[in-house]
């Protein structure tokens, strides 16, 4: 290993006198990317170039996208407010783009995101438990509650347990208390399945806090929702 800042022989200490050793600035920097790579912070690869020109989303239904475009306009309002967008409908209609997009104007107006699967965030909480984790539970949990959008991708898709309702309810109740914004994306359409696989408490919570955005496929013109966010 090296050190980043040129000081140490790359194992993060620097040696005063033969006994003793004082740590090196390389250690916290080195520490804070792996913190913000654990987060599953940044956009992914594939969506790093999202925006309203670019494919897919330039080839969607413009009435479709015009609450987005008011709801990124006035993003920092939005956080603010703790308003957010809940996109569901069928695979491949641009669920997951389109938050890519409010999640990169997030970043862009200078604030805070963690993005996440559901599967991912799971196993980001269950390795808390783990006695090597290098944070506990409510390091974790403050974190996930205090950046000003948290984005879930593919709700409902994880595996449905008890322990996967309460992790999620924690988390979703917590952001509705303190008004902070989400945008989640789901495959599930219908309802009562929905309720089912990530439970009513969850669904009512998201609800208040989101405007739907339905995406039900090109041939299916569907009418967003009424806005009551800044547009
Ligand atoms: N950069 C891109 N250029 C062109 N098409 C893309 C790009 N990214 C995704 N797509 C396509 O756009 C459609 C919508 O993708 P996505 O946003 O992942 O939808 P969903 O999350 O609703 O399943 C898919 O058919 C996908 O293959
Ligand atoms: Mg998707």
């Amino acid at each position: 290993m090296v050190c980043e800042l040129g000081q140490c022989d790359g194992s993060g200490w620097i040696e005063v006198d033969p006994t003793t050793a004082r740590p090196c600035g390389c250690r916290e920097i080195k520490a804070r990317r792996a913190a913000s790579r654990r987060l599953g912070t940044g956009i992914p690869k594939r969506f790093r170039g999202v925006g309203f020109d670019r494919k897919p989303i330039a080839d969607m239904d413009q009435q479709l996208l015009r609450p987005i475009r008011g709801f990124v306009r006035n993003i920092g309002r939005n956080l603010d407010e703790g308003h957010g967008l809940w996109l569901y409908g069928d695979v491949g209609t641009g669920k997951t783009s389109i938050a890519m997009l409010v999640s990169k104007a997030v970043l862009e107006a200078g604030r805070s995101v963690a993005i996440y699967s559901m599967p991912r965030l799971l196993a980001d909480i269950k390795e808390t438990y783990e006695e090597s984790s290098q944070r506990s539970y409510m390091q974790l949990f403050e974190r996930l509650c205090g950046v000003d959008l948290l984005h879930i991708d593919d709700l409902g898709a994880e595996k449905r347990t008890e322990w996967v309702l309460e992790q999620l309810y924690a988390i979703v109740n917590e952001r509705w208390q303190e008004q902070r914004s989400m945008v989640v994306t789901t495959n599930l359409i219908d309802p009562e399945e929905l309720r089912a696989q990530i439970g009513a408490r969850t669904v009512s919570r998201l609800t208040e806090m989101c405007v739907q955005i339905p995406l039900m496929g090109r041939d299916k013109r569907s009418a967003a929702s009424d806005l009551e966010v800044a547009a």
